[in-house]
């Protein structure tokens, strides 16, 4: 299960994935300059995807430092192509497991990639031998373990169980972002600083139920496959009314997974 994305690449995955890197951009933001991603760094960006953190990176790096965007997904780098207008910035195409570039790089950066791949610690340790001695590793991943509603609400306690179950059962951590330090430690870059961000949507904010609603339309398939949850239990279809409407009338504030930086620098 966990060989190939999860969620797929249709046009409609990759719409939410736009919007879901809009809500994460500030986050994303904050973790990559505190890693101290920075003026003229040429940097390698692995699972790019859409290439928002590509895009992100070539504006921190400026226009004396490049991106390296690599995917194994050719759809995904098709989009990100399109989206892309800064000149610092490449797309290439490749499998993260063994990919690598004849250039060193002074940063290696990933974001929600780790997850979707069976080992990876290999693919940190792989990845760190591209990586400049001083130079960075940084890894951002979602711990989802802590998402919620404040007070909580039925149906969004429901949601986070379902997510977090199905991708455990298709042999995924959920609560890989809280243990990243371990993975560095093993793939030899020794103990990490780590730092989470965590959003908050107070009742009335529409991209909390958006971006929940966005999930388990993507993940129906693996929430079903997986015995999780029924199609009609889910209600695809409603659910995000249906967790708009419980927010509001708890007054509740939707708390997403948190995003949890990792970064160690190559001795
Ligand atoms: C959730 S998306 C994240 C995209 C991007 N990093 C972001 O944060 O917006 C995960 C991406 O990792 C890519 N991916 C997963 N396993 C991969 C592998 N072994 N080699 C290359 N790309 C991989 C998928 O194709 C997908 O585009």
């Amino acid at each position: 299960m966990n060989s190939s994305y999860a969620l797929g690449h249709a046009d409609e995955e990759l719409a939410r994935l736009e919007h879901q890197a809009a809500m994460l951009a500030p986050a994303t933001g904050l973790l990559l300059r505190r890693a101290g991603i920075g003026p003229g760094m040429r940097v390698l960006d692995l699972g790019t995807g859409t290439g928002d953190v590509a895009r992100m990176v070539a504006d921190l790096v400026g226009p004396t430092g490049s991106v390296v965007g690599v995917d194994r997904a050719p759809d995904a780098l098709a989009a990100a192509a399109r989206l892309t207008d800064q000149p610092n910035i490449t797309f290439v195409e490749g499998d993260i497991a063994d990919w690598r570039s004849s250039e060193s790089f002074d940063a290696v950066v990933g974001r929600l990639v780790l997850v979707h791949t069976p080992d990876p610690v290999a693919v940190l340790r792989h990845h760190a031998g591209s990586v400049r001695a001083g130079g960075v590793v940084v890894a951002l991943e979602f711990d989802m373990t802590g998402a919620r509603s404040v007070p909580p609400t039925p149906l969004v306690t429901r949601a986070r169980e379902w997510i977090c179950g199905a991708i455990e059962r298709a042999g995924m951590d959920p609560g890989l972002g809280a243990r990243l330090g371990g993975l560095f430690r093993s793939a030899g870059l020794g103990e990490p600083t780590m730092v989470g961000v965590q959003g908050y949507h107070p009742a009335g904010d529409p991209n909390g139920p958006l971006v929940l609603a966005g999930v388990l339309r993507s993940l129906l398939p693996l929430l079903v496959a997986t015995g999780v949850a029924g199609e009609e239990e889910v209600g695809v279809g409603s659910v995000r009314e249906r967790v708009e409407r419980e927010l509001t009338e708890a007054g509740a504030v939707f708390v997403p997974p948190t995003l949890v930086g990792a970064w160690a620098r190559r001795k």
